[in-house]
């Protein structure tokens, strides 16, 4: 990023530690605000390596040039002290091309060396729990390294990518209630809360009060947290996670499909113009990223995705949902994210509409994302008539009063509709290539864990 959409920084923040490395500032005094990351030295000369968001860069202060107070200060400024620092910019052989010779600088926020910052390589390996859990409890000291901050950043193109595929396609972002009184998504992962001596729960979806407003909005899309109580921890369920959906009126689920497709493109390709540099960082293949920016997903049915499945061996019922083990095997050698469509009607909730080819299946998709990640959207269209959707609420056993609202809206003027719900925080895993879906969220929310 170039220093003009910096301008209006606070504090009178001017310049930027990434504007000095990429050489803009070559030969000029400057004022860097940022965090120590690193220190070393003698008692003549010191080498502060020194952080903002937007990179680090190595300030080299001489005793006899800043003075012994200047000195002393930065010998003792420990790492993570907070520090405004000026000095002229440099070229240098050394490792970024740019260093700063220091003329001045000022401890702000000094860290007490009795309690220095607690993550170094040597805590991680002597903690108890394990690394893993060491980090988990320091997550608001991690967001700072530069893996985290990396990931942050990409995490913030993704958003970026999914409000501007539906804002230039006339989408109007559209917020229904996180407190809610049925399921979308079936019982077993439903947070039970207590609401003034009633039960209410936590929304696993927004796809119920996004349809009622479809009849007024026709395009409607969210970003928006979505809840599961998930009790298994695996790599790609959070309990709270982000959740991008659209719905859409007087379209099929192929017309759905078209959008899931689109705006996976569409984040894939705005990373690689915006990200490029941080997916290069944490050892992402570049071309991978731009081959599912610019390639056709491919479409396959359910029973095909079975066949494949029992002929690698693996154990599988037509009518079972695929889980993530299944999903594994079967996306490992995908080049590409592919769509699942009709699945059994048996495998889906009451919402999806039954095919009227044939009844036993309902027209949905998934999209599974390639290398043994899986899904990262479900949608489908939606049952529109009254019989219908009653047939179908019936069927699962559901009680039909908290749905009230939702069979009104077929009620009065249904319409064939749409939509899907895709899993942010699952996306921007598979895109930066991470392992663990924790690793794409500032604070992961789990069965074991809500603190930090
Ligand atoms: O497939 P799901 O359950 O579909 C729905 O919720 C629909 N009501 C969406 C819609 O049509 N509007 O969830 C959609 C996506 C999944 O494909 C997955 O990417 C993500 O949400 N997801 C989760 N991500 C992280 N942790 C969890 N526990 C998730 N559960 C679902
Ligand atoms: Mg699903």
């Amino acid at each position: 990023m170039g220093q003009d959409g910096r301008t209006g920084a606070t504090m009178g923040k001017k310049y930027w530690i990434g504007d000095v490395r990429s050489g803009s500032h070559d030969g000029e005094n400057v004022e860097l605000k940022g965090w120590v990351h690193r220190t070393r030295g003698s008692n003549k000369i010191r080498f502060l390596v020194v952080r903002d968001s937007t990179g680090i860069v190595q300030c080299v202060a001489k005793r006899d040039l800043v003075g012994d107070e200047c000195f002393e200060a930065l010998k003792n400024a420990l790492i993570e002290s907070s520090v405004v620092i000026r000095g002229v910019v440099e070229t240098t052989e050394r490792e970024h091309g740019y260093e700063l010779q220091v003329t001045e600088a000022e401890i702000i926020g000094p860290v007490n060396p009795d309690r220095p910052f607690p993550i170094t390589e040597s805590a991680m390996e002597e903690a108890d729990g394990g690394e893993t859990e060491f980090l988990l409890d320091n997550r608001h000291l991690y967001l700072r390294t530069s893996r985290m901050t990396t990931m942050l950043k990409i995490r913030s193109s993704v958003f970026g990518a999914i409000h501007s595929y539906f804002r230039d396609r006339d989408f109007i972002e559209y917020q229904a209630p996180n407190f809610v009184a049925g399921a979308v998504e079936g019982g077993s992962t439903l947070f039970e809360v207590p609401y003034f001596g009633k039960k209410a729960y936590l929304t696993q979806s927004w796809q119920l009060y996004a349809e009622a407003a479809m009849p007024a909005l026709e395009r409607l899309y969210t970003m928006a947290p979505s809840f599961r109580a998930e009790k298994s921890r695996t790599r790609r369920h959070l309990t709270e996670f982000w959740h991008a959906e659209m719905e859409i009126a007087w379209a099929s689920n192929d017309d759905v499909m078209q959008h899931g497709e689109g705006v996976v493109r569409n984040i894939a390709r705005n990373l690689l113009e915006e990200r490029s540099e941080e997916l290069e960082s944490l050892g992402r293949d570049i071309s991978l990223v731009e081959r599912y920016a610019d390639s056709e997903y491919p479409r396959m049915r359910y029973d095909e995705a079975v066949e494949i499945l029992q002929g690698k061996g693996v154990e599988i019922e037509w009518g079972q949902d695929l889980d993530y083990s299944k999903e594994k095997v079967l996306t490992a050698d995908f080049e590409v994210p592919h769509f699942l469509t009709h699945y059994p009607r048996v495998a889906k909730p009451f919402y999806h509409r039954p095919d009227p080819d044939d009844s036993k299946y309902v027209l949905c998709h998934d999209l599974l994302a390639p290398e043994g990640y899986g899904e990262i959207i479900g949608g489908g269209e939606r049952t529109w008539s009254e019989d219908e959707i009653l047939e179908r609420i019936d069927e699962e056993g559901t009680p039909r009063d908290p749905y009230e609202f939702y069979i009104d809206i077929r009620r009065y003027g249904g319409v064939p509709h749409g939509g899907f719900g895709l899993g942010v925080d699952r996306v921007c895993t598979w895109l930066a290539g991470a392992d663990h879906i924790r690793e794409a969220i500032p604070f992961p929310r789990d069965s074991r864990r809500v603190t930090p």
